[in-house]
């Protein structure tokens, strides 16, 4: 049997919402919080860019929502602005034209126990300008304190459909989604009151970045990687999510509420956690992978060791970076003198069950770092003995070393890549080792821009894919892993530990590795070889 004989052979189980389909040109889009920073930043440039690429098509309104008075035409006049600030290369007159007609304005109050009548009217009245009657997608890009009056406001103004309705409701909501596993809980059960599940997308845009999609495709399209991905063949898992910028202007209230637990680490960083650990699913279905990354969650451990030993806090102080002077996390903007909060954290966890029982993942995340790099390294095991060695000097000192053990590394960011290292022979007349990098760039390979994840995960809404979503027993799985943490550096008052702006964290931070014999990797963006 050839090889192309024996793959017809596998059963082909995929959803059609999983093939790149247009949505349905019976579609509405409106944006709540339509004069805020995401929708100037992210979301109109995302519509904008599925434009561009024929995903949307020319019918479907997209309407802003927001409290200050305002005509259609100063509305698409701001949006013009943003488009040119955020759509990379700018955008053509006949682009515009096109989108223009598409952008709609209506002031609403968005408060508690606001009317939604006459916003109901208004959006009715553009739908039926449109001649869209199907699909009404409302992504609430505003303060969170409103996304549960907002959707009360929706129950009473009628725009709520029920299930037997030809028209369906999508709504979106950014995070945070709750501030700790009750807050979550409350806000789940009382929205669960008015949407079904199937209404209620929660977005965390890490889902939408390609390396991340990618990482599925990537352990089940091919047949070598899948066998190593377990605790036979792994000595640890690393997933960082660094950022060189501090706290940006406008953000700090928020931030200074949050931190980098909340901030990041329980939705992005356990998101890629579930992703490279989760057991293949079943079919390439939105429950079925949601199903398996419920899993992973549900075995998150910490081997009951103290919290203090395996999450690590910490805040950046002031430095300069590249001869600047930078401020400390308490210098910030709106961030309090005395303010406890972590602009960074490092956690050991394991996930009990039989594919990775033992190994540790050490997590990261945090503000301040010498560079913005995502990844997810794997580091598999050590050769079981060292038949080659090479000598290694650092100044005078020099030390046989064996080889090096095999990393495979998913670069989420900053450039795209999957990087393999693996030993191999130095040219010459003896063996000497040479650590190599294989590497995957996706530029490279597929050339262009890569979509960027607002796009997909808006287009994803419009097909009613929830694939990319966090269901909500994942949301209250990643809750209730995080809250003792948070719960504890509360109520015991814990400081965090300093570590200098633009360095790598704490060397709290570092025992936690070093304990082991193990150290963090200093990703730069420079691993991904220029070819
Ligand atoms: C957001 C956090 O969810 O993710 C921000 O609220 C953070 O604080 C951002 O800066 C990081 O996203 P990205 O895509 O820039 O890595």
């Amino acid at each position: 049997m050839s090889s192309q004989d024996s793959a017809s052979v596998v059963p082909l189980r995929f959803q059609a919402s999983a093939i790149a389909s247009p949505p349905s040109n019976d579609a509405s889009i409106l944006i709540f919080g339509a004069s805020g920073d995401l929708t100037a930043r992210k979301l109109i440039p995302a519509v904008f860019m599925l434009q561009r690429k024929e995903y949307l098509p020319a019918n479907v309104p997209i309407i802003g929502v927001a409290r200050r008075e305002k005509s259609h035409e100063e509305f698409r006049a701001e949006m013009k602005e943003s488009l040119s600030k955020h759509v990379r290369g700018g955008i053509t007159d006949a682009e515009w034209e096109t989108f223009s007609r598409r952008l709609f304005y209506v002031c609403s109050n968005l408060d508690e126990g606001a009317d939604f009548g006459p916003l109901r009217k208004s959006v009715e009245e553009i739908e039926r300008q449109q001649g869209v009657a199907g699909t009404r997608v409302i992504y609430l890009a505003t303060d969170p304190k409103l996304f549960l009056s907002s959707v009360e406001a929706l129950g009473r103004a009628d725009m709520i459909p029920p299930a037997e309705s030809p028209r369906r409701l999508r709504v979106v909501f950014e995070k945070p989604f709750g501030h700790d596993l009750n807050s979550s809980r409350e806000l789940s059960h009382s929205l669960g009151r008015l949407l079904r599940e199937d209404q209620i997308y929660r977005i965390d845009h890490y889902l939408g970045k390609e390396t991340v999609q990618n990482i599925l495709l990537f352990r089940c399209g091919n047949t070598i990687f899948e066998p190593l991905l377990n605790r036979n063949h792994v000595d640890h898992v690393q997933i960082t999510v660094a950022e060189s910028q501090g706290i940006e202007a406008g953000r700090g209230g928020y931030y200074d509420k949050a931190g980098a637990l909340r901030d990041v680490l329980q939705n992005h960083v356990l998101q890629l956690l579930c992703l490279i650990a989760m057991e293949p699913p079943a079919r390439f279905e939105a429950d079925a992978i949601r199903d398996e990354k419920l899993k992973v969650l549900q075995a998150l451990s910490t081997n009951g060791s103290a919290i203090s030993e395996w999450a690590i806090p910490g805040q950046y102080t002031a430095a300069e970076i590249g001869g600047k002077p930078v401020p400390g996390y308490l210098n910030e903007e709106r961030i309090a003198a005395d303010s406890r909060r972590e602009s960074y954290v490092a956690m050991q966890v394991q996930i009990d069950n039989w594919r990775w029982g033992g190994v540790p993942f050490f997590l990261r995340t945090g503000k301040r770092f010498p560079e913005r790099i995502s990844e997810i390294a794997i580091q598999f095991k050590h050769p079981p003995m060292h038949l080659f060695q090479t000598v290694e000097c650092v100044g005078d000192m020099c030390q046989f070393v064996g080889a090096q053990s095999n990393s495979l590394v998913f670069r989420i960011q900053p450039s795209e890549a999957i990087l393999m290292s693996v030993s191999t022979k130095r040219p010459g007349m003896q063996y000497q080792l040479h650590s190599v990098t294989m590497d995957f760039q996706f530029e490279e390979a597929f050339g262009g821009e890569l979509p960027e994840a607002y796009e997909r995960l808006l287009l994803d809404v419009l097909r009613g894919d929830s694939t990319l979503f966090t269901r909500s027993d994942e949301l209250e799985e990643a809750w209730k892993f995080v809250t003792p943490v948070l719960d504890f550096w509360e109520s015991q008052s814990v400081r965090p530990e300093p570590y200098a702006a633009g360095t790598w964290g704490p060397a709290k931070a570092d025992q936690l590795l070093a304990a082991s014999g193990r150290r963090w990797r200093k990703p730069t963006a420079s691993d991904v070889p220029k070819h």
